[in-house]
């Protein structure tokens, strides 16, 4: 037994471990919201408030419901798989009450959005220089910007 006669040192020793593991629980208690993990790894009162953030977007299919000439045309046209809202940006204020006007559209910056000449845009993506190509005339004065194809050399 007289190995055991000295071991008060191993047990403060491990006195100090336990108390840096409660100090570490109660800071972790404080510190973690009290949510987290409720659901998963994340805070389950995170939900509700991301559900109650305010829709900007309608989607397209509730602007096809209204506007089926445009999405007809758009259907067979070379921007068929262009949504409206990503030329006319977010617009479910204006589909939850019509009355409310959406913007006008800059043509000259929203189309060089996508088609201006750039060396990262895929091989094939239809691109221009569109100061020389357009000469400073709007886009939509020679395409259509629902069905933008041209037979080549002639507007519309
Ligand atoms: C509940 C029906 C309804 C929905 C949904 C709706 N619209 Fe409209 N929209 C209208 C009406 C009505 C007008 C005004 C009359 C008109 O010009 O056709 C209008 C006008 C517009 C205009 C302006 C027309 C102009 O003359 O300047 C644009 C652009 C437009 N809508 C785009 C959209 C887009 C994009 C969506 C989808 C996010 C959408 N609308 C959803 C009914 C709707
Ligand atoms: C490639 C960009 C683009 C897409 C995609 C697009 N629009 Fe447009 N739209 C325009 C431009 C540009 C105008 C003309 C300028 C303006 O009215 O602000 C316009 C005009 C309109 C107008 C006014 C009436 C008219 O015929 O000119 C309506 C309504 C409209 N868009 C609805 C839609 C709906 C609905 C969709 C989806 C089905 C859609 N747009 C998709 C660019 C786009
Ligand atoms: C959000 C991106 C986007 C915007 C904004 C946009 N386009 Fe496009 N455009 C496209 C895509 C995608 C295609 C189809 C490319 C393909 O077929 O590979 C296309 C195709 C075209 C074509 C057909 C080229 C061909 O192959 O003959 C023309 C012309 C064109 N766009 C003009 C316009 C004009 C004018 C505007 C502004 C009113 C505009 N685009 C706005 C994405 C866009
Ligand atoms: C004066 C008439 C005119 C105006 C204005 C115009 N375009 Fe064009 N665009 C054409 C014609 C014609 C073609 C088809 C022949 C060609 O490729 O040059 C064309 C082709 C295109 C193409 C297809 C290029 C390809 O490689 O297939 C895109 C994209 C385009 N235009 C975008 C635009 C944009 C964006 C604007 C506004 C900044 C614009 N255009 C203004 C006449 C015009």
């Amino acid at each position: 037994m007289s190995n055991f006669r000295d071991t008060g040192h191993l047990f403060r020793f491990a006195g100090i471990f336990v108390a840096a593991i409660l100090i570490f629980l109660a800071i972790r208690g404080w510190l973690v919201p009290h949510t987290f993990g409720q659901y998963g790894h994340y805070r389950g009162a995170a939900l509700n408030e991301i559900a109650a953030k305010p829709v900007h977007f309608a989607g397209h299919q509730s602007c096809e419901t209204c506007h089926a000439d445009i999405a007809e045309k758009k259907s067979s046209g070379k921007h068929a798989s262009v949504h409206c809202e990503a030329c006319h940006g977010p617009l479910a204020a204006h589909a939850d009450d019509p009355s409310i006007q959406p913007a006008k559209i800059d043509t000259a910056v929203l189309c060089a959005q996508c088609h201006e000449t750039s060396a990262a845009k895929p091989k094939g993506f239809p691109e221009v220089e569109t100061a020389s190509h357009s000469n400073g005339v709007s886009c939509e004065t020679c395409h259509q910007p629902h069905s933008p194809a041209l037979e080549a050399g002639g507007a519309q």
